[in-house]
């Protein structure tokens, strides 16, 4: 028994651990409770009485060099982890993040809405499904109004609920929103996305984007509303820029008014982008119909006011010659990433 203890010692002295798997082997092999040590101290009981004494004291002994070498093994392992880092390859090139771009259509609509903002309008948002109710009912369109028919849409409950709701038409229903709830004075506009069930081709899609504005206030005419606009077109379009008012209709405004500007690809001289006229229409715009107020609880004999509304996408894509608008909203980042600023 004395011989075992004395040859244990020193395999356990001469034991080189260099790794957690040797620190591991190293474990199994001595200290736990199946371990060759913990099997001599159970044959303690078949020594000698008079011997006990002192091969229990070997043994106790043997077991401390066991553990203390375990536990220096243990810590010196653990101290040299950080040196594993070494593997790391500090000439491999970093990782790189890709940044986004803004989408064209969010730069031009970005640039519009600082022009406003800079002449004081706020910002009105809405949501793009739509009560039939604020996209025609309140903007004064009759229920059978053949007007309608030029803005057919998406229709969600048609006819199933009390209330029919449908994808906005345009973003004029943000315009009744912020009257029914605010008092005039107003001066807003109103960006957004709005739908449209078209024919669809490289100039027209069932989703397209509007910025419509809206200003009311006591005596406010039609000079205000061309002011407005010319000052708008000439930081959009070009300080040379000409405006062009064609009468036209819609519901809500009483006279209306569609606005050209001169095609500011080839400074009014016509081609093939503005059909040889030299003109692009821009926008629709026009006084605020006194039904539309009265709608909306505003006396029209104590406030007046203009409105406009104009499409994004066809500038977008005259602006930076993209020849279909489909492109606009397909989300190929071939085309996106050529707009990285
Ligand atoms: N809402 C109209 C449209 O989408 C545009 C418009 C807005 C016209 C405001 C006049 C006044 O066609």
């Amino acid at each position: 028994m004395e011989n075992t203890i004395r040859s244990l010692q020193q395999e356990i002295i001469d034991f080189e651990i260099h790794s957690p798997a040797d620190l591991e082997t190293f474990r199994l092999r001595y200290t736990v409770r199946k371990g060759l040590i913990a099997a001599l101290f159970g044959q303690l009981k078949t020594v000698d009485p008079a011997e006990k004494p002192r091969i229990g004291q070997l043994l106790n002994q043997l077991k401390q060099t066991a553990d203390s070498k375990l536990a220096e093994a243990e810590a010196a392992l653990s101290s040299t982890k950080p040196q594993e880092s070494k593997g790391i390859d500090l000439t491999l090139p970093g990782r790189r993040y890709f940044t986004g771009s803004e989408h064209p259509v969010q730069k031009v609509l970005g640039e519009m809405k600082q022009i406003f903002s800079d002449m004081g309008f706020g910002i009105a948002t809405g949501p793009e499904l739509e009560l039939d109710r604020y996209n025609f009912d309140l903007l004064n369109f009759p229920p059978d109004h053949p007007a309608r028919d030029m803005q057919d849409t998406f229709f969600i409950n048609k006819g199933a609920a009390a209330e029919d709701v449908l994808l906005r038409t345009h973003t004029s229903p943000v315009q009744i929103r912020v009257m029914l709830d605010q008092k005039p004075p107003i001066r807003v506009i109103c960006p957004g996305k709005v739908y449209r069930n078209e024919a669809i081709s490289s100039r027209s899609y069932c989703v397209f984007h509007q910025l419509e504005g809206l200003y009311i206030d006591k005596k406010v005419s039609f000079a205000d509303l061309k002011a407005t606009i010319y000052s708008f077109a000439k930081q959009m379009f070009g300080t040379d820029v000409k405006l062009r008012f064609r009468p036209s209709f819609f519901p809500f405004t009483e006279p209306s008014a569609e606005v050209d500007v001169t095609c500011y690809l080839c400074g009014g001289k016509g081609c093939r982008v503005c059909k040889k006229s030299g003109w692009l229409e821009i926008m629709g715009c026009g006084m605020v119909h006194p039904n539309v107020l009265r709608n909306c609880g505003i006396d029209p004999e104590e406030w007046s006011g203009y409105a406009f509304g104009m499409g994004v996408d066809r500038t977008v894509l005259l602006r930076y010659k993209i020849d279909d608008i489909r492109l606009l909203f397909e989300n190929d980042l071939r085309m996106l990433k050529q707009f990285t600023a």
